[in-house]
């Protein structure tokens, strides 16, 4: 049977606003945003060159842009929004429960 569940990954207050970091996350790598104290979740490697968009982009606003070439991407959709990267990443779920951020994983 095909079963979702939420996923411990962060403590809210180990993610300040405005930060991106990268988790593993029942074998996936998984970039978490947090964009004035909302958490979004996307898969954390860039569809270009497969850099970490968690580890090695930068943050603005809900737009990460990649350290290695600049593809941008909305973290709140996980829609490609400037190239080079072919291709948008999959976003996931979240919600906070008694200051824990946990993300829904298919
Ligand atoms: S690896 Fe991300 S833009 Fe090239």
């Amino acid at each position: 049977m095909y079963m979702e569940e939420y996923t411990f990954v962060s403590l809210v207050t180990e993610l300040p606003a405005g930060s991106m970091r990268t988790y593993s996350v029942r074998g996936r790598q998984i970039a978490l945003a947090n964009v004035d104290g909302n958490f979004f979740a996307v898969d954390d490697i860039c569809t270009h060159e497969h850099c970490s968009l968690g580890s090695d982009g930068a943050l603005d606003g809900n737009v990460v842009i990649c350290g290695c070439h600049g593809a941008q991407y909305d973290v709140m959709t996980g829609e490609v929004l400037a190239p080079p990267a072919p291709r948008s990443v999959s976003s996931y779920e979240t919600k906070v429960e008694d200051g824990k951020v946990m993300v829904k994983i298919p």
